[in-house]
């Protein structure tokens, strides 16, 4: 069984073609970042348009790299949903009619359920059931994942997502968008006692988050002050630092409350090293396993749709999702509804 998967829910255009038993097969990726930073933030149309120029190109590569032609292919599957809307109807089009020409089902796949399944693609990957931290640029969530399609939100953020304060942070730091790597970057060299900010819904109970607070806590610290190195760095630090334990904790109440034995790490803030390194503290403290993909699978990729594809496609769990895109769909709608 091999399947095609399309990413184009955002800026990066993704295909990968992933096979059950040989694994992944190929996988390239366009990323839109240098065309959206002039901008500072992603701009939808520009976004939809360059997903059209790429989509076909990147196919013809990802099939050439896996040593493939479509007569070996058995299903394309494609993000649905959520993201920007302009962007996942490109990839909706192209894959429905890439699948009506060779004349194989197209699947339509949630986004965040191939950010979820994304440390499946790696060499020990975690077994069902497990606990998933999802911290990506617009969603923050603790999910219990039972199975394929069996995804149970235990909490999420109340406003900004991890990314989204990351990069608004990054921002105020004189970062080019998204900034959430370089702030990290920039946090290495700061010291951790100048500034302590404070750790959001920690004195609540609840697997809740709020982040939109640590942004304005930045602002207030930088403000009035002369933007030199030394401050910069001590600011990226004291906020990473603030987010990390603020996500630490509640992950390390959501393994006592659940009793999971393993932790997964996904989306694009899971590349962070400072997270990955708290996160295995947590997980041996509590007599679990930490897993994560590699860097390149946290971010937005194609490799994680072909997955997610394949393992539905292999389950019988496809059938009835009619072709279309959701901006807003919820993950524990994904199951059953379909698109
Ligand atoms: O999963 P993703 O590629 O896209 C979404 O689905 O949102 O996540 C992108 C987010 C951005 O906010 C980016 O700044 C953040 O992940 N990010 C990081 C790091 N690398 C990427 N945040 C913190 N530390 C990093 N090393
Ligand atoms: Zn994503």
């Amino acid at each position: 069984m091999r399947v095609i998967g399309i990413e184009s829910s955002c800026d990066e255009t993704a295909v990968a073609v992933f096979d059950a038993e040989r694994g992944l097969l190929s996988h390239r990726l366009h990323s839109q970042v240098a065309m959206h930073q002039a901008y500072g933030g992603v701009v939808p149309e520009l976004a939809s348009r360059d997903h059209v120029r790429r989509l076909l190109p990147l196919v013809r590569e990802a099939l050439a790299q896996a040593g493939s032609d479509r007569q070996s292919i058995d299903a394309v599957a494609y993000t649905a949903g959520p993201g920007l809307i302009g962007a996942l109807l490109v990839g909706a089009g192209f894959a429905a009619s890439l699948a009506y020409a060779w004349g194989k089902p197209a699947i339509g796949i949630h986004h965040l359920e191939g950010h979820l399944l994304a440390p499946l693609l790696e060499r020990e990957p975690p077994e069902f059931p497990f606990l998933a931290l999802l911290v990506s640029g617009g969603h923050t969530q603790l999910v219990d994942v039972q199975g394929l399609g069996g995804y149970r939100i235990l909490g999420e953020t109340l406003d900004d997502a991890a990314g989204e304060a990351f990069d608004k942070t990054a921002k105020l730091l004189g970062l080019p968008y998204p900034g959430g790597a370089a702030l990290s970057h920039l946090a290495e060299a700061g010291r951790s006692d100048r500034f302590v900010f404070p750790r959001p819904m920690l004195d609540r109970p609840g697997l809740d988050f709020s982040f939109s607070g640590l942004k304005t806590a930045a602002l207030v610290a930088l403000r009035g002050r002369i933007l030199d190195d030394a401050i910069r760095a001590d600011v990226a630090r004291g906020f990473q630092e603030a987010v990390i334990q603020t996500l630490a904790e509640k992950c390390r109440r959501a393994l006592e409350a659940t009793g999971h034995r393993r932790l997964v790490i996904a989306g694009g803030v899971g590349a962070n090293r400072r997270l990955r390194e708290r996160l295995a503290e947590v997980a041996r403290e509590a007599g679990a396993h930490l897993y994560f993909p590699r860097t390149e699978f946290c971010t937005d990729n194609g490799a994680m749709i072909a997955l997610a594809g394949c393992m539905r496609l292999a389950a019988g769990m496809h059938p009835g999702r009619p072709i279309g895109a959701r901006a807003n769909w919820d993950l524990g709608d994904s199951c059953a509804t379909g698109v």
